[in-house]
């Protein structure tokens, strides 16, 4: 989704602008711009297309981009616009100044109310020259600055606010104020980083880690006055608040793709890594640690149902989930799209534990569904990634992910670190309930901790896939099929496939394909199935033999157990064995390491895939 930079201090602000705005790419965008004062006006250069566009374009006018370049501005904002009112267009692009020229802003979030907003500002004369519905933020706050007779910006803002419905992170400048920087937050996240003598804002942290570790995640309904050696953080009456300051342990390299041809790739060789990081801190002396999380036999004996919510890649591991703690623990679990969730009147109340798992802390809709279960009484669990976020802070308990930034919109590592914290749960919760006994509750952990040296061996077997890849890329359209856990396994790894590198593709449960699908298959379609359950091994070959029995080359990943199984596949990707219950951790990687290689084959852009974006803040 769009990002957002701010700057006020010595150093060259368009530069510092640029680089935030370079390492906000990630989050996917369309259009960028900035804006700063100098010698008395509002300046704005914004461009459809890339970071590079706008580099160009200010470069072309004369000013400085290095970073040890001379600084003759003090204050300066950027954006990175992901479109949703408006095409993606120069015009359409922000920063938006206002008609006066007095207000520039830019913003994340959407204006519900700006239809009547616009109307009711085209009646006090003013004109637009977008499509936004940002513009109207610049062009009310203008309105009420004029009407405080150009005395006080701040009020301009907190007096705008009253008239906007809808969420925002709001970042903006006003030509008298030529040190300040206001900002205003609900539901879109924005990060403060302090400096000496000099301040950052940003919409996530990537952009502000080069220069500052301790940073301040703004709450929402509050606005930020900053100058470059102060901040302060007022409430929607004025009322100044405290804030805390966190420190970022993220190092500078973990955001940049260190050799690797994209970060998806990177991010996958960090699986091994990430893994461990979120699991084996919490596994001392044959016992599950949880951190503050209280989740012994008097807490579970309190909760009657589990509720899972979760969007994308996240979801797929929410239903992993489900399977396991219905597996190992007998309790009820449903697993739901959080944006489904919200509309679903779902039976919950405060004997029910809703799991809330999300990368980014800030998802929307995910956020959306964990305040629904909250008001209707339900404990509430995150497992976030990003510290600090959203949802971390408003869950009643959280589980880091400690998989580090992830920086390609594919999820990849994020994934594998959400299973890891599914499994941990499920596995402590079943001991707790005495649903396993001591020798089982050991064997699980250490299986758990064997699963980065198993990461590292399929990382080491990838070229096979890649192998296999380049002779499939041209596929029009690719089935995923799979039972059980391989079922769960297939949505995800056909989410991958469809993200990044746009072939068609659907997951199908293996046994359910006959009931209309296998329509769709014919000479030539490609089938995928990972096979790792004992059980279903047999009923997946009957799967295989119907799909090539109507000409379709069957690629299966199976563990080492199997490999004699005489399967009728055409290829065959092997992973080591393992409890099988703890397969999709393993399968996962095979599936990524064949999306990924597929949408290189094809030329696709594989950090930024069309359309998509990072971190979705619109519901
Ligand atoms: O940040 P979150 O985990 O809440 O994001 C949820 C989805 O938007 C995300 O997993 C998305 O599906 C990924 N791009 C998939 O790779």
């Amino acid at each position: 989704m769009c990002g957002i930079v701010g700057y006020i201090g010595a150093r060259n602000t368009l530069a510092v602008l640029i680089k935030g705005l370079e390492s906000l790419e990630y989050r996917g965008y369309d259009s960028a711009g900035v804006s700063f004062i100098q010698n008395g006006n509002l300046n704005v250069i914004k461009k459809k297309g890339k970071v590079k566009e706008l580099y160009k374009a200010i470069d072309e006018q004369g000013y400085d981009l290095s970073l040890k370049g001379k600084n003759s501005i003090s204050a300066g904002i950027g954006h990175t616009r992901w479109a949703t009112h408006g095409a993606p267009s120069d015009e359409n692009s922000h920063p938006h100044l206002s008609m006066g020229g007095k207000i520039c802003v830019v913003h994340n979030g959407i204006i519900e109310n700006y239809v009547e907003l616009r109307k009711f500002l085209k009646k006090k004369g003013y004109e637009f020259s977008s499509d936004t519905d940002t513009e109207v933020a610049a062009q009310l706050i203008e309105y009420y600055y004029k009407k405080f007779d150009c005395k006080d910006f701040e009020g301009a803002v907190q007096r705008a606010l009253q008239d906007i419905v809808g969420s925002y992170a709001l970042c903006i400048l006003c030509v008298d104020y030529p040190d300040k920087i206001i900002c205003a937050k609900k539901d879109n996240p924005i990060v403060i980083g302090l400096g000496q003598n000099e301040n950052f804002i940003a919409s996530d942290i990537p952009a502000l880690i080069e220069y500052t570790r301790d940073v301040v995640f703004m709450e929402d309904n509050c606005i930020l006055i900053m100058t470059k050696d102060s901040i302060e953080i007022k409430d929607v009456h004025g009322e100044v608040v405290d804030y805390e300051v966190s420190h970022v342990d993220w190092d500078t390299d973990a955001a940049q793709k260190g050799g690797y041809a994209h970060f998806m790739m990177k991010e996958m060789f960090e699986e091994p890594k990430a893994f461990e990081a979120t699991v084996a801190p919490r596994i001392k002396d044959d016992v599950i640690w949880l951190e503050h999380f209280p989740c012994g036999r008097d807490y579970l004996s309190g909760i009657d149902k589990i509720n899972i919510v979760a969007c994308g890649t996240a979801y797929h591991a929410g239903c992993v989930g489900k399977y396991l703690i219905e597996k190992l623990c007998r309790i009820p679990v449903t697993c739901t799209v959080a944006s489904e969730f919200i509309y679903s009147d779902p039976i919950i109340d405060e004997r029910t534990l809703t799991i809330v798992i999300s990368q980014s802390g800030e998802t929307l809709d995910t956020r959306n569904a964990m305040r629904e279960a909250q008001n209707r009484g339900s404990r509430t669990l995150a497992i976030v990634n990003v510290i600090g976020s959203t949802i971390a802070r408003e869950a009643d308990y959280v589980l880091y992910t400690a998989a580090g930034p992830e920086i390609s919109v594919a999820s990849t590592k994020a994934y594998t670190t959400q299973l890891a914290c599914v499994y941990l749960l499920a596995i402590k919760f079943s001991y707790e309930l005495g649903k396993i006994d001591d020798d089982r509750y050991k064997q699980l952990q250490s299986e758990l901790l064997q699963m980065p040296e198993k990461l590292t061996k399929i990382l080491s077997e990838q070229n096979k896939i890649q192998r296999f890849a380049s002779s499939q890329f041209n596929a029009e359209s690719i089935f995923f099929i799979g039972r059980g856990l391989d079922y769960y396994l297939s949505m995800e790894a056909s989410l991958k496939l469809k993200e990044i590198s746009y072939i068609h593709s659907e997951a199908y449960a293996g046994g359910e394909l006959k009931h209309g699908t296998i329509a769709l298959i014919e000479d030539g379609t490609l089938v995928v199935s990972p096979i790792t359950q004992d059980e279903l091994c047999g009923k997946m070959e009957s799967n295989i033999k119907e799909v090539k029995t109507r000409g379709a080359t069957v690629l299966a990943i199976i563990p080492e157990r199997f490999a004699d199984k005489g399967f009728s596949c055409d290829e065959k990707f092997v992973i080591p064995d393992c409890d099988e219950l703890l397969t999709p951790i393993l399968t996962a990687l095979p599936a990524q390491l064949f999306a990924y290689y597929m949408a290189v084959n094809k030329g696709c852009d594989i950090d930024k895939p069309r359309n998509l974006a990072k971190s979705v803040t619109v519901e």
